[in-house]
């Protein structure tokens, strides 16, 4: 049965994302910014809370199935990869704040250089350099997850309507071009479904 997100799954993700762009836009530009202690205990503050949220909210989701909205039942296949990129979202939010955490964590013990790739590199180097990869494949992903849920509008499958509170669904599509894309997208999840379980007999 289509059921919506509730009011406090609905905030959970709207006002984390405004924690996100939030965290990405004030981000810390380069190391040497860390000198200012004010600036540092409130990064440190920042990535804390920003973990407890991200965790709070893992939990509190996990009680909902994916796609619960969806008017139609969805492809196995389908479900996976949601839940694939949801987790390797909640993935990133997790190691962004742990990974800022140890760049504060290094910085006062006395690693205050960000060398350049012809110099030795330190302990603080790796720990930069894949703060900002996480940065980067959360892009990504986020990317890839949008994309996804107007994809899914498009379909009129009620997944958007379950989460976003404007351009509701009415019912599925009634586009001929976009019923006939499903049908190939059914079909390719339908293949892979049978691959996965003749394999596993
Ligand atoms: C225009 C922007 C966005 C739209 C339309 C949108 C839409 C949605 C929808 C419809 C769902 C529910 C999927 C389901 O029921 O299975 C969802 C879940 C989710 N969204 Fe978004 N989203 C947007 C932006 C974002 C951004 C920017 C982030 C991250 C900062 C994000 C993170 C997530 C996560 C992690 C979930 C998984 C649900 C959970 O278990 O917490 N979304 N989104
Ligand atoms: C949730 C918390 C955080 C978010 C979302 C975040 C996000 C980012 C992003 C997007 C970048 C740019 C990466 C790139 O250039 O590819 C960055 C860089 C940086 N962050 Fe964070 N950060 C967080 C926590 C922290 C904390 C706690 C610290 C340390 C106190 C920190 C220190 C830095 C530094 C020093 C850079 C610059 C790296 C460089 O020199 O290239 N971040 N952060």
């Amino acid at each position: 049965m289509a059921r919506t997100h509730t009011v406090f799954g609905k905030v959970l993700h709207w006002g984390f994302v405004i924690l996100y762009l939030y965290g990405i836009f004030k981000q810390v530009e380069d190391l040497s910014q860390l000198e200012n202690s004010g600036l540092l205990w409130f990064e440190v503050a920042f990535a804390l809370v920003f973990l407890a949220i991200v965790l709070m909210r893992y939990f509190y989701m996990r009680q909902f199935d994916t796609f619960m909205g969806a008017w139609e039942p969805v492809p196995l296949a389908h479900t996976y990869l949601a839940k694939g990129i949801h987790l390797a979202m909640y993935a990133c939010f997790i190691l962004l704040p742990l990974t800022g955490l140890m760049i504060a964590g290094l910085y006062n013990q006395g690693y205050t250089v960000n060398a350049t790739p012809d110099e030795q590199q330190t302990v603080m180097d790796v720990v930069l350099g894949l703060h900002g990869l996480v940065a980067d494949i959360s892009y990504v992903l986020i990317v890839v997850h949008i994309a996804a849920a107007l994809y899914s509008r498009l379909k009129g499958e009620g997944v958007w309507t379950s989460m976003v509170p404007v351009l509701k669904e009415k019912g599925p599509t009634s586009s001929p071009l976009i019923k006939r894309i499903t049908a190939v997208e059914n079909s390719a999840y339908a293949r892979f479904e049978r691959f996965f379980s003749s394999k596993s007999k």
